[in-house]
């Protein structure tokens, strides 16, 4: 059992990690579009990802009973003028679902609603990895700057994901 406040708020959380999913969707159909074969595959991972946060979200909200609410995803961007500006994209964006997630593990806390505490807890250690994840690839494309030959081996990498 859960509280309404909490239902609300995770409901919204469903919303914002499949607007999230929907973005990196955007990003590799544009990945795509300009050739970049590794960076594509990179974000459809990165979509199964966030889809994957989300049916865990919708998972926990069934098991408490609580029901979950889909609403329209917030409008996004389809084009960036580069890798790097996706990425940094990227990054900034994870920084703000990283901000949404402790909010809702502060309302857990004052709450004293233990069992989502806890549930939270792994989306907490998840963000940590994400950021970390998108600073690693702006960092490397800041150092591979305008050499070809790197960026192309960097886009071979990003298919192993
Ligand atoms: Fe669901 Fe990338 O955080």
């Amino acid at each position: 059992m859960i509280s309404k406040k909490m239902q609300e708020a995770i409901n919204a959380q469903i919303n914002a990690e499949m607007w999230s999913a929907y973005l990196y969707l955007a990003m590799s159909a544009d990945a795509a579009d300009k050739g970049l074969k590794g960076i594509s595959h990179w974000f459809r991972k990165q979509y199964n990802e966030e889809m994957e946060h989300a049916f865990k979200f919708m998972h926990y909200l069934e098991e408490q009973t609580a029901r979950v609410e889909l609403r329209a995803i917030a409008k996004f961007p389809t084009k960036w003028a580069n890798p790097l500006k996706m990425f940094e994209e990227t990054l900034k964006h994870e920084k703000t679902v990283t901000s949404l997630i402790h909010n809702l593990y502060a309302m857990a806390v004052a709450e004293k609603d233990y069992a989502s505490t806890i549930f939270l807890q792994w989306y907490v250690t998840e963000q940590v990895e994400e950021e970390a994840n998108a600073q690693e690839i702006v960092d490397a494309l800041k150092c591979i700057g305008d050499d070809k030959a790197a960026f192309y081996m960097f886009d071979k990498e990003l298919a192993g994901r």
